[in-house]
């Protein structure tokens, strides 16, 4: 979810959607905002994408000059109109990021004491219990404060109330606020990016903070009461969408964006690595016991391929976990390991609250990001940022196969230092990166292949993914990538696991795509292709094809790789799995760049 807050002495409106289109990767299943207006406090929201809150607002014009704003991804309660933020009463209107983990508890207790409520939220407890306060004689803030001391969980809030209507109060608790300071104005948002475009400034509010924000005036005090003063810092330009630039989507263009990216990539990190965050990272980790991995989604399959790599030719051993087991796991963790947690936004709430855990503990915790400003970087140790730009698509392309190359350049850099590999194979390596960016946009082009092969699967109500060693984790990404933009179930195997169980689905209605690139498991991938194609799947090969004969072997498809070093294979091999969802999507007309139900970035638990 994403809070947005503006108060500038005029007219907040438009100010107050333009920032919450700037936190729609957040979530975008409803939105909604409230403003201080001169006859108490007005609301409007509306289910679905911002423009419908636009719409509503065409239609039903507000403005005021102190407001707040949100967008949803829901947690408790439908995504329609009625349990869109802000929740109010009528002395105040609140948003919230985050969850009331007692929520029912305070619920029932409200409403044994009379209260009515009008959505199905866990947030709406906030304001009916500031209410409350107030009507046993509680101040705004002591009722805030009273309200929030009641409340388990982690969140982020901020409130308007109709008697201070040129007043925001805003309060964390575990979710990142950020208050922007412009000429005469400030903002508040669930993270910088989206007040880079109105403020000049911006200042971290702290876990236990609560802030009175006027245009003219900040104040803040922490847990205990007292007032303090955050650093501000000069915000960096907003990292600028350019639009799609002629491709019908997002997630298209930043597929072709990917060779540009990997060159982009060996050039800063590569070529002239000496100083760069990538030679801290290096520092930090190079004599370090072990490694853990923590990271969700698509980012922790990139961390899959890394252990790969930081195992067998850095020597280095690697824990992987996905972030919301990870932060509950109670694993014991050693001072002489560090951590890297992956995410392309620097904001998803387990990945970041497995980052605190971390710290807490003393544990050396860096990031591999890719959005420079965010939580994560800015709370962890040292981070590597992946320099992919501004990723707008939910679906990760671009920022994967990024991670993945800033994985492959951390290997090598480990390596160079690593009595077990020698100085030809990390020269070899480096030599086939160097060839990556020109196979990338050989592949990019082999659109009509796999046009062919996406009109044969879009019927298909399930499809299986498999591969060994590092085709593994792309079989899952693959997967995935599916999954989240055509809608049709995908599930992704280990081949050689598959005569453990999942070769019981194989039929021959069921598509099964293969992954086998060069090296020594694909002869062992291709006898577990032989096993699935002679129980009468539907196969698509993706490989550089050395010793296979397609009619003989029963393959129907395939897609011809070519042929590559181990260290380039994950980033060519990820392009057609994109391409094929992407085709498969297109051609159900699936909403691509905004799949239903998800978020670019999970920032709750
Ligand atoms: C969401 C997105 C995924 C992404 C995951 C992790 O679920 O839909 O595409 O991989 O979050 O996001 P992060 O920003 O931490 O990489």
């Amino acid at each position: 979810c994403g809070i947005f807050g503006a108060t500038n002495g005029s007219s907040v409106t438009s100010s107050l959607l333009a920032g919450l289109e700037a936190l729609a990767y957040r979530g975008y299943d409803s939105s909604g905002i409230a403003i201080a207006a001169a006859n108490g406090l007005q609301r409007r929201r509306a289910e679905g994408k911002i423009g419908n809150l636009q719409s509503t607002i065409e239609q039903s014009p507000v403005d005021g000059n102190t407001g707040i704003g949100h967008t949803r991804w829901a947690t408790h309660g439908r995504p329609d109109e009625r349990n869109a933020h802000p929740h109010m009463t009528e002395q105040v209107a609140v948003v919230h990021n985050g969850i009331i983990e007692n929520y029912q508890q305070l619920r029932l207790q409200l409403q044994a004491q009379g209260v009515a409520f009008d959505s199905d939220t866990d947030s709406e407890v906030i304001p009916r219990l500031i209410s409350q306060q107030m009507a046993q004689g509680l101040d705004q803030a002591e009722a805030i404060r009273a309200s929030l001391q009641q409340l388990k969980g982690s969140f982020a809030i901020a409130a308007i109330f109709s008697d201070s209507p040129d007043c925001i109060y805003a309060a964390r608790m575990g979710s990142p606020l950020v208050i922007g300071k412009a000429h005469d104005a400030h903002y508040l948002a669930s993270d910088s990016n989206a007040l880079a475009s109105k403020a000049t400034l911006a200042c971290h509010l702290e876990d236990g903070d609560l802030a009175y924000i006027r245009r003219d005036q900040l104040h803040i005090h922490d847990h205990t009461g007292a007032l303090v003063e955050r650093p501000f810092e000069v915000l960096e330009e907003s990292r600028v969408n350019n639009g799609k630039q002629g491709y019908a989507h997002y997630m298209l263009k930043e597929m072709h964006e990917q060779p540009g990216i990997i060159e982009k990539l060996l050039h800063h990190y590569g070529d002239h690595a000496a100083g760069t965050s990538l030679d801290h990272a290096k520092l930090t980790l190079q004599h370090r016991q072990r490694l853990g991995i923590v990271a969700c989604g698509s980012s922790y399959y990139a961390g899959m391929v890394g252990k790969y790599w930081l195992e067998s030719i850095a020597s280095l051993p690697v824990d992987l976990d996905i972030a919301s087991e990870f932060r509950y796991r109670n694993t014991p963790l050693s001072s002489s390991s560090a951590h890297l947690f992956i995410s392309q936004s620097g904001e998803t709430a387990d990945t970041l609250a497995a980052l605190r855990y971390t710290k807490q503990l003393g544990i050396t915790s860096l990031s591999l990001v890719n959005a420079p400003a965010s939580a994560m970087a800015r709370e962890s140790a040292g981070f590597i940022e992946t320099l992919a730009g501004a990723e707008i698509g939910v679906a990760s392309t671009k920022a994967f196969t990024a991670q993945l190359m800033m994985l492959a350049l951390l290997t090598l850099r480990l390596a160079e230092s690593s009595a077990h590999c020698d100085a030809g194979t990390v020269k070899y390596a480096m030599d086939s990166l160097r060839h990556l960016p020109e196979q990338m946009r050989q592949m990019l082009k082999q659109q009509d292949a796999i046009q062919a092969i996406a009109g044969r699967l879009r019927r298909a109500r399930n499809v299986l993914y498999i591969g060994r060693g590092m085709a593994y984790p792309l079989a899952l990404e693959g997967a995935l990538k599916l999954k989240e933009i055509s809608y049709i179930h995908a599930e992704a195997y280990p081949a050689g696991e598959l005569k453990h169980g999942p070769i019981a689905l194989v039929d021959d209605e069921l598509p099964v795509i293969v992954l086998a690139p060069p090296g020594e498991l694909q002869e062992k991938t291709l006898s577990n292709l032989r096993e699935i194609a002679s129980r009468g799947a539907q196969i698509t090969l993706i490989s550089d094809q050395a010793g296979v004969d397609l009619a003989a072997d029963g393959i129907q498809d395939a897609i011809v790789m070519p042929d590559c070093n181990a260290m380039a294979m994950p980033m060519l091999y990820t392009l057609p799995l994109q391409l094929l969802a992407y085709r498969v999507a297109l051609l159900k007309g699936t909403d691509i760049d905004q799949p239903r139900n998800l978020a670019k970035s999970v920032t709750v638990e």
